[in-house]
Formats: C-alpha cells, structure tokens, sequence
C-alpha cells in the first residue's frame, strides 16, 4: 500500500460520535439525545417528504439520474433569482467545496480564509495538496482583510469566505467581499450555508465580479441534511472549470427530487426560519444573564459561547452526561473556552438552559 506521504500529518475533519454511540456510553435511550452540535433544524419538512413519497413510484431508479439535473437547476434559480445555466447543484456545500478545489487547487497552489472559520475549507484544500493559509480574524471574530489580502500571492487561487460564518456566528460585510473580489485574481468562494437565517446575500454581486462564486445548502434551513443536496451559484467562465470537476451523478434521483419539490414549496422555510431565529434571540438573552459566560451575536441557527472560568470539555462532558450533544474546539487556539450550540426547539433549548445551568454550578475539577 502506497498511501500519499504529503497526508502523513493531515488532519481530518472531526465528527461528534454518532446519536446510538452516545446513548450507549452515557447509559441513555437514542430517542433522548439532543444534537445540538451539527447546526441542522429541529424542524422534518414532512409536506415534502408526503408529496416525495406520493411520486416514488414514478421515480425510475434503475436509471441514473438526468446528469445535467436540469429540473433541480431550475428550481434552484427561481429560488435564487440567476441563470439556470450558472448553477451547478452538488451533494451538499461540502461537496460543492470539494468541487472548487478540484477545479482551482493543486501542489504549489494556495487557499487563504480568515479562521476561525468552517473546517472543511482547510481540509478540502489541504487534500488538493494545496497549502491552506488562515489568516487570524479581529477582536469580535471580524475579518482583518488587510493582512488576508496580504497573504495572497500569486499561488493563491482560492479565497474561503462564510457568511455568516460557521462557529462564529458573525456576519460578513458586502465591502469586504467586493474589495477581496477586486484586489486579488483568486476565486472568491463565499459559503451562504445559512443565508435563510441572516437574509444576506452577494448574489447579486455575481453580475459584478467575475472571480466571486457563491455556495448553498438545503441542510440547514430546509430541514434536509439526510438528502444531501446544495449548490454553487457563479458565472460562466467559472461554471465551465467547476463541470470539469463535478462527478456526472452525485445526486441519487430520489434526493434530486426532494429538493426540486422543496424549493418549490420554500414558504415553509421563512415560517421554520422565524421560529428558530426568536428561539435564538430568547436563548443568547437567557445564557447572556449567566455569570462568567460569554454569548457572542448570532445571525445564524447557532450560538458561539466562551466559557471565562469554566473548562469548556468538562462543561461539554457534563451535558453529555445529559443526552445534550454540543460542539467543542480543543487545541483550536482561537476557541478557547468555547462550545457552540444549534438552536433546537423550545423545549429542547428549554432543556439545555436547565442542562447547562447545572454543568456550570457544579464543582470544579
Ligand atoms: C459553512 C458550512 N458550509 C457547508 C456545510 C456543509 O453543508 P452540507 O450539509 O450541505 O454538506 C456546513 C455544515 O455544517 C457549514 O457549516
């Protein structure tokens, strides 16, 4: 076996254990684990899936799908108000990540992003064998986009943005993008993963730079992560390089049609999108009134908090104890003290107030 030496010390993107896992280590039933550590919505969109099971039968898999998923193109451009044909639909963003570095990155080549930033843009680069520079953000988690566009030379095909940003949960400004877009030659990826929940979007900043491409996903305010669809919104001398790397049939029909009939029907999103950005507002009110903890603002599904006095993995540890599954950062330099939590349902947040109330009166040690 001749495995690549340049991943002898990569790191690989890092999973919670999954729900049966848990509730086997921690003595407890599957049906009481709460994940609030993968940033999905509490929300099944069960008028989808009705109408998807209504048309099964007609599905014809034995086939492989329409390759050019024209039906879920077009769904996905009314949606997003662009061109049919600049759109490349994808097995979830993580997949429309992986797809942009196929096409731009390779050995000698590079990716910058501010960081702490989602992980997967690191990893998907440094499987390119291209190098992966963060550049640190500012107080508050505010991109320093001077010292990011210093970072960029001339191997610098690549520019990982994210708005708003996973785990920091802060927005990022229109300026920001449309200075990255002018000032260097890379493509500038800009991830909208949870656009449904801060309403921004430079898609309309499409018509004006070229280099900018845009990625989104149906897993987080749709309700749809187990289907695993997402998309790459761009123009078209960037759509021509990303088909060279899109694999012809990623996206089984049956999932292909969920989403078609989804964003067909996406009036059920704003309505879940509401609910879920009050219970974020109620949750960082309540958790903010805590002694030595910190809520930072939010214009996504999750809330970034740092813990100023109390260990962050003994706190996760103790919630877990609990059947509450919330996400940690050990050893990331930036994230100290810090666990991030998705807003769930009210009672399930209702559940992590008391849960994690009790993990920070404990005792310490
Ligand atoms: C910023 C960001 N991009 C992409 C993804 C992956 O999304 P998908 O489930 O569509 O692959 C996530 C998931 O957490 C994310 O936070």
């Amino acid at each position: 076996m001749r495995p690549r030496e340049d991943l002898s010390g990569f790191e690989p993107y890092a999973w919670e254990p999954s729900t049966e896992e848990i509730a086997r280590t921690f003595g407890l039933r599957p049906e009481d684990v709460v994940r609030m550590d993968t940033n999905v919505s509490p929300y099944r969109p069960s008028a989808v899936m009705r109408a998807l099971r209504s048309e099964l039968d007609r599905i014809e898999v034995n086939q492989y799908p329409d390759t050019s998923y024209r039906e879920l193109r077009e769904a996905m451009a009314e949606y997003v108000g662009w061109d049919p044909e600049l759109i490349v639909p994808t097995n979830g963003a993580d997949e429309a990540i992986d797809i942009v570095s196929r096409a731009f990155l390779a050995k000698g080549r590079s990716a910058a992003s501010p960081v702490p930033t989602y992980s997967y843009f690191r990893v998907a680069t440094e499987l390119q064998g291209a190098e992966f520079r963060g550049v640190a953000r500012l107080e508050g988690f505010i991109e320093d986009v001077d010292s990011l566009l210093r970072a960029c030379d001339r191997s610098t095909s690549v520019v990982w943005l994210c708005d708003p940003n996973n785990p920091t949960g802060n927005g990022l400004e229109e300026g920001t993008i449309e200075r990255v877009c002018r000032e260097t030659e890379a493509l500038v990826v800009v991830d909208e993963a949870y656009h449904e929940f801060s309403g921004r979007t430079v898609v309309r900043l499409l018509s004006r730079h070229e280099n900018l491409c845009v990625i989104r996903t149906l897993s987080k305010a749709f309700g749809l992560a187990g289907i695993r669809i997402g998309y790459l919104v761009a123009n078209g001398s960037v759509v021509r390089e990303l088909n060279k790397a899109r694999p012809p049939n990623s996206i089984g029909s049956v999932n292909a049609r969920c989403g078609a009939i989804a964003l067909k029907s996406h009036g059920y999103v704003r309505r879940d999108v509401e609910r879920i950005v009050r219970e974020r507002e109620r949750l960082r009110s309540e958790l903010s009134r805590l002694d030595g903890v910190l809520v930072y603002p939010s214009s996504a599904n999750f809330l970034l908090i740092r813990l100023l006095d109390r260990d962050a993995s003994e706190v996760k540890r103790s919630l877990l104890r609990k059947g509450i599954v919330v996400r940690s950062f050990e050893g990331n330099p930036y994230l100290s003290g810090c666990v991030r939590v998705t807003v769930c349902s009210r009672r399930e947040n209702d559940r992590f107030i008391r849960a994690f109330k009790e993990a920070l009166s404990a005792p310490t040690g």
